[in-house]
């Protein structure tokens, strides 16, 4: 279920620990989660769908949509920096191998070695639903910045990882962490995933604060 790690963070950051106050992955960032935060009382995917940022995004779809939750350019680089870990399915890249602009040709950003090996080894066909690939090749599990070094070799998995490089700001960004320690990346994704859990909270009367973040209490 491709969107559900990102609603989960979107709409119920603070309650993915109901008894602590502290997020941390081994080996990565960590960061404070504030407990007790409303949630609405209605969780439409649809609607979700529409302002989550898409795997197709450009960068000025991508920066509008963040600017929309009060994220700003250095948020999506390094939000999208969570791209370190985990995998995802040929759909949401495979236009990139097969048929980017309908004339079944090859998204001429995408490293074509990278793209090659892509089409003969993971996603062999434009339709594969199932075959899983790792976003961050050789360092899927670890929490670091390889993610970005791959991005500035034109290997970033998805046309909104690639975006990234294409304009001034976010690029010189991408350089800006490059440079700096893995450390100071750390420090920088959990400023902005503790902006991110202050999205559209609740006060007041309004929504409640739910027992299971991914439900609204019944
Ligand atoms: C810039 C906007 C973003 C876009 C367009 C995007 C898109 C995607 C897509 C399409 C997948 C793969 C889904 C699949 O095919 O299974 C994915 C996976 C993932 N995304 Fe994002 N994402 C974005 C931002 C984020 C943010 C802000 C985070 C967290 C801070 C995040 C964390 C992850 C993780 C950890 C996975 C791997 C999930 C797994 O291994 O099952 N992404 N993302």
């Amino acid at each position: 279920m491709p969107h559900r790690l990102r609603l989960l963070l979107s709409e119920c950051i603070s309650m993915i620990v109901s008894s602590g106050d502290s997020i941390a992955i081994t080996g990565g960032p960590s960061w404070k989660v504030p407990t007790g935060r409303r949630d609405g009382l209605l969780s439409n995917a649809s609607e979700a769908l529409a302002q989550i940022p898409a795997p197709f995004d450009n960068i000025t779809i991508l920066i509008q949509k963040f600017a929309n939750k009060s994220l700003d350019l250095k948020d999506l680089v390094l939000l999208s920096g969570a791209h370190t870990i985990g995998i995802s399915h040929c759909r949401s890249f495979s236009n990139r191998l097969y048929n980017f602009t309908g004339v079944r040709d090859q998204d001429p950003t995408l490293d074509s070695e990278y793209a090659d090996n892509l089409r003969s080894r993971k996603c062999r066909t434009q339709n594969d639903n199932t075959t899983k690939v790792e976003m961050d090749p050789g360092s899927r599990k670890t929490f670091d910045l390889s993610y970005y070094t791959l991005l500035l070799k034109r290997r970033g998995l998805f046309e909104s990882d690639s975006a990234l490089t294409r304009n001034n700001n976010t690029l010189a960004y991408i350089n800006q962490l490059l440079q700096g320690s893995l450390q100071s990346f750390f420090s920088e994704f959990a400023l902005s995933m503790e902006k991110m859990g202050q999205i559209e909270v609740k006060t007041g009367n309004s929504g409640e604060i739910r027992r299971n973040c991914a439900f609204i209490n019944n």
